[in-house]
């Protein structure tokens, strides 16, 4: 069997990586600036990360969620007191797309509504409702065209009050940075404004946190990574 031919990619082999540096098949060392979409925050192979993951697979690799799991239950209130959000709620799950999905299906429950309204340049990812909330038709397949989104300028108030105002829009969501796009701060202006106007509207606030979360920007201060489902603002 062939791997499947998904996109093209560099030529390139790290087999080995430690801290910031990385080394290809053939010994070349290189600095590694990438950390793979800027995911291995922590640097490669920290001696801590590497201990505790050793430790606990010789002690029980897997088992399904429907047991009691307490290391979920530690890793929820650290992650609450470091991110200063104590009294959210925690949902693992597997990928940053698996994360604004689930974000998307509860914005969703909780309102009662469907449309869903997104930034011009956006990426949330490559499964269906994720890539339907992306601003790129090349990643999308018919079957994705099924869901109701309006994509508008970032920050551009009005045109997101104006789609508001019509009283469907389940969820807002928005990039801390847009990522893919290249890199697009959100005016903090037009943050606190995008709050305020979706509280008015009943309509949930989803901060796509995948890649500028996680202490990435500096501060601890919004959690979610591919491992983490987005922060719900209500
Ligand atoms: C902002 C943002 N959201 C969602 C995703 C999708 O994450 P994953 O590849 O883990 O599904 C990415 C991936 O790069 C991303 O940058």
């Amino acid at each position: 069997m062939n791997l499947f031919d998904v996109y093209s990619l560099w030529n390139i082999e790290p087999v080995c990586a430690k801290g910031c540096r990385v080394w290809d098949k053939d010994n070349v060392e290189y600095l590694d600036f990438y950390g793979g979409h800027a995911v291995i925050s922590i640097g490669h192979s920290h001696p801590t990360y590497v201990k505790a993951l050793q430790n606990q697979i010789e002690k029980i690799g897997f088992y399904s969620n429907s047991v009691q799991n307490s290391l979920q239950t530690e890793l929820a209130q650290k992650l609450g007191e470091l991110s200063g959000y104590p009294d959210y709620s925690l949902f693992l799950c597997n990928s940053g797309a698996e994360a604004n999905e689930n974000a998307l299906k509860l914005a969703s429950f909780h309102t009662g509504k469907k449309r869903i309204i997104a930034f011009q340049s956006a990426f949330h990812g490559r499964t269906s409702g994720a890539v339907a909330i992306t601003d790129n038709p090349v990643i999308q397949s018919p079957f994705n065209e099924g869901h109701d989104v309006t994509f508008v300028p970032l920050n551009d108030i009005d045109a997101v009050t104006k789609e508001l105002e019509k009283g469907d829009v389940a969820a807002v969501i928005i990039e801390g940075i847009q990522g893919i796009a290249g890199i697009f701060v959100p005016e903090t202006e037009f943050m606190q404004q995008l709050e305020i106007v979706c509280k008015k509207h009943d309509t949930v606030l989803i901060l796509d946190e995948i890649q500028s979360g996680y202490g990435r920007s500096g501060k601890f201060s919004l959690i979610s990574t591919s491992a983490f489902v987005p922060i719900l603002l209500q």
